[in-house]
């Protein structure tokens, strides 16, 4: 079988030896496409592919009508609102995942950006400790629990929001994390809420005025979910309105440029997305990816489906 990996954003060089390890050991072809610039690159490789495995590569229709071939698309990540679920359901594709794999590298950057905030973007100027803080976690999936036990080396007072949570508050004690009923209480008991729901069509736009008001005048927001999920009109007004509010996204908002010029070092965009940018998490995700499509065509395994059949 051919399988493509398919990487805008490459996977560090050791991930991408060991996935060619692990294809190449279970008797198939590993043909790489990386840095791609041009979507008819992406097409014309996908064309006889078996298999692939991308990052936050679109994998729309167009894609997905190209490979004629292809039977497997795994997102070596946890995010898969990059691939159209409907149209690789109705041409026969199984599509997957690989939760958590990346989850340790983005629950860092959490902490990396809410440092740079608390201490006036390292400038030398008067900032704020983390410790004895409340943390809202919006969401506690794999991401949400490790940024939670880092936050209780930190020592600060750890909140979470998710409707399983919300349902089974016992989930959130072994993490130290104090369980809330609503989005609505998360944000009026926290000073720092950080984003960890997938873009889906109930979180789009769900991080809005009415929710982000209920912050302190010095609330945080760190975004490392994605740039979807966050009323962008919204997030540009409350810094407006409040001198003292911050935020912090992975994921660059379509209005960068006005929220970069007004706000200084109370703003920080990546370059590029970077969350899950680390030799470990390219790695793990690869592995798994590579590891989950030779199981696939060796046993028909199907373990990390996300579209329905
Ligand atoms: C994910 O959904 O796994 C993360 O957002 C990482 O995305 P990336 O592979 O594009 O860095």
């Amino acid at each position: 079988m051919r399988i493509l990996i398919a990487t805008e954003k490459p996977f560090a060089p050791e991930a991408v030896k060991q996935i060619g390890e692990i294809i190449e050991n279970a008797g198939h072809k590993m043909v790489l496409l990386e840095k791609y610039a041009d979507k008819k690159d992406l097409l014309n490789a996908v064309s006889d592919a078996d298999a692939m495995i991308v990052r936050s590569d679109i994998v729309d229709k167009e894609v997905l009508d190209a490979a004629k071939n292809l039977k497997i698309v795994v997102r070596a990540g946890a995010g898969y609102d990059n691939v159209d679920l409907t149209t690789a359901t109705a041409n026969g594709v199984c599509v997957m995942n690989t939760p958590g794999q990346n989850s340790n590298a983005v629950a860092e950057l959490v902490f990396g950006m809410l440092l740079y905030l608390a201490r006036a973007g390292f400038s030398g100027a008067s900032g704020s400790e983390l410790s004895g803080k409340k943390l809202g976690l919006h969401a506690f999936g794999y991401i949400g629990k490790l940024t939670a036990k880092i936050a209780n080396g930190f020592g600060m007072k750890v909140y979470a929001y998710s409707p399983s949570l919300a349902r089974n508050p016992e989930i959130g004690k072994p993490y130290n994390v104090t369980g809330v009923k609503s989005p609505e209480e998360l944000y009026e008991k926290s000073e720092i809420v950080s984003l960890h729901m997938p873009a889906n069509d109930q979180t789009r736009g769900s991080i809005n005025y009415e929710l982000l008001s209920k912050l302190p005048q010095n609330g945080i927001v760190i975004n490392t979910a994605r740039k979807e999920v966050v009323n962008e009109a919204d997030m540009l007004r409350i810094m407006e309105e409040r001198p003292k509010f911050k935020y912090a996204t992975d994921i660059k908002p379509g209005n960068h440029e006005a929220m970069a010029e007004k706000f200084g070092n109370r703003y920080l965009a990546s370059a590029k997305k970077c969350g899950a940018q680390t030799g470990e998490a390219n790695v793990n995700a690869g592995l798994a990816a590579a590891t989950q499509i030779v199981k696939f065509f060796t046993d028909g395994d199907e373990t990390f489906r996300v579209n329905p059949k």
